[in-house]
């Protein structure tokens, strides 16, 4: 676990990273994320671990999921939350990202949540802030996104609660993906040991760089998985990957409803979002029976709320 990550107890003090998060903390985290969850349509009840509080959501890089959740997990925790308007910040004036967090912490800020495009943000915040405040990272460069990586486990463990024995198949850009990252971090930590890692040679990680056995074929890295995680493509992406356009990507790499029948029947399909429909994935497969990325999104919010109350516990 990074060293800044957690108190002298070994207790949680940020979230940076899942790496080397152990297995009790993740369980811990993913039971109390599940205590949370509300049902579609029913109300949610909101509680008070963390009245008083303030939490800050820093958003150098576009969210819709990420930013929401966040916010409505402290919320119905009972925080006050500022949502801060970085285009229309001192940020643009050149501000520091540490004067930010100073001059934050002296209106009696208590958590930072933080995405940017840049790797080490999350931990700078988190070596400057003051003893009593937390950084959670909502997205760093490539590196991480722990959150997203505790809903997907909580997604799969929900649907296949015997993480040992299942087949994990991730499909796309793995080389610049934060999210596969902080998945396989946490289903490794959790005992899966069958992932595999599809996509074009240009886009896949180095040899043990991410956990997982890599393939250039999808059809060969679908045979037979429980769970198939889509990853999004990005335009410029294909053309540095050799694809020539969108539909040779889809054709090679898409899911559709025939190469989903590669995967066992009862397999889940799964999405971070935002997805780009016709390219990684077909509108059938990511709204189909066996889809799951909208329970992904709610249990965003669950899974924040987790984080969130375990600094306060
Ligand atoms: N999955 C995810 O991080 O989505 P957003 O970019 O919308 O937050």
């Amino acid at each position: 676990m990074s060293d800044i990550q957690s108190d002298a107890r070994g207790r949680l003090r940020h979230l940076l990273t899942l790496e080397g998060v152990d297995r009790q903390t993740l369980t811990t985290l993913l039971d109390r994320a599940d205590a949370f969850r509300v049902a579609p349509g029913e109300p949610v009840r909101h509680q008070q671990f963390l009245a008083g509080r303030t939490v800050v959501n820093l958003f150098f890089e576009p969210s819709t999921r990420t930013r929401a959740s966040f916010e409505l997990a402290a919320r119905r925790l009972g925080a006050d939350v500022l949502n801060l308007d970085i285009e229309a910040s001192s940020a643009v004036k050149g501000e520091s990202l540490e004067d930010t967090l100073y001059t934050l912490q002296a209106m009696n800020a208590d958590v930072f949540v933080v995405r940017h495009k840049d790797a080490g943000v999350p931990a700078l915040l988190a070596r400057h802030a003051a003893a009593h405040v937390h950084v959670l990272n909502a997205g760093e460069a490539h590196v991480s996104h722990p959150t997203q990586g505790l809903l997907d486990a909580l997604t799969i463990r929900r649907h296949k609660p015997d993480l040992a024995s299942i087949s994990v198949a991730i499909v796309g850009d793995i080389k610049h993906s934060r999210v596969a990252r902080s998945a396989v971090q946490a289903l490794a930590t959790l005992g899966t040991r069958d992932i595999r890692l599809a996509g074009p040679k240009t886009l896949l990680p180095k040899k043990g760089e991410i956990q997982g056995a890599l393939f250039t074929d999808a059809d060969e890295a679908l045979a037979g998985a429980d769970v198939i995680m889509m990853l999004r493509i990005q335009k410029e992406r294909m053309q540095k990957a050799a694809v020539p356009s969108a539909a040779a990507y889809f054709k090679r790499y898409g899911l559709d409803t025939r190469r989903l029948k590669r995967a066992k029947a009862d397999a889940i399909v799964m999405h971070p979002g935002p997805m780009n429909r016709g390219i990684e994935i077909a509108t059938e497969v990511a709204d189909g029976p066996q889809s799951v990325i909208r329970e992904q999104v709610a249990n965003g919010v669950a899974v924040r709320m987790a984080v969130l109350q375990g600094f306060y516990a």
